[in-house]
């Protein structure tokens, strides 16, 4: 399976139903390894002028750990009805499985940023701000009780859009 690069205007998908629905596969990259796990919460748009992935990650997962050292991570949108195959990444820790060698899934890269080849669609970014989320931000006060019963609120990563990878 190969990848074409395109521009990132050149896309026609819906946030909502491929991060939301489909489910992606979010992956950071660090001199000292990667880890990949499903996110289901995230967005594509932009800031400060510029093509930018937003993605949540809560400090108890592995992945954090790589998103945190490295400089650049992946979002990988996956085709639709897959939810069985991608389990691994949403259910287990790399920190206890290859779960690459578990779902019989490939690892690929691009320019040294990790991703899977059952992807449809791949960004490559570049990091270029986090921050926490603080309960203090929400104004629909259900959000807090619902979401974060542990308190264990995500971080923010903001991730500029270097390349758009779509699947041949
Ligand atoms: C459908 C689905 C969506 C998920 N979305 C997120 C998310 O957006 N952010 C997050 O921190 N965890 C999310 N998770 C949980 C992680 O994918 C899960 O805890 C994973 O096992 C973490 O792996 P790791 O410890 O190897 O990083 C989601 C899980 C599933 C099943």
């Amino acid at each position: 399976m190969t990848f074409k690069k395109i521009n990132v205007d050149e896309l026609e998908f819906s946030p909502t139903k491929a991060i939301g629905e489909n489910w992606g596969i979010l992956t950071g990259t660090a001199e000292s390894g990667f880890n990949s796990m499903t996110v289901s919460w995230g967005s594509v748009g932009v800031l400060w002028n510029k093509p930018c992935v937003f993605a949540f990650v809560r400090p108890v997962r592995y992945t954090y750990e790589f998103m945190e050292q490295g400089e650049y991570f992946s979002l990988a949108i996956m085709p639709e009805g897959i939810h069985e195959k991608m389990a691994v990444f949403g259910s287990k820790s790399g920190r206890d499985v290859d779960k690459y060698k578990e779902s019989g899934f490939t690892v690929l890269d691009e320019d040294g940023v990790k991703y899977p080849e059952e992807a449809e669609t791949v960004f490559i970014c570049k990091k270029i701000a986090a921050g926490d989320i603080k309960p203090e931000w929400f104004i629909d006060e259900t959000i807090d009780g619902k979401n974060y019963p542990k308190k264990d609120y995500h971080r923010m990563y903001i991730g500029e859009i270097l390349t758009v990878l779509k699947k041949d």
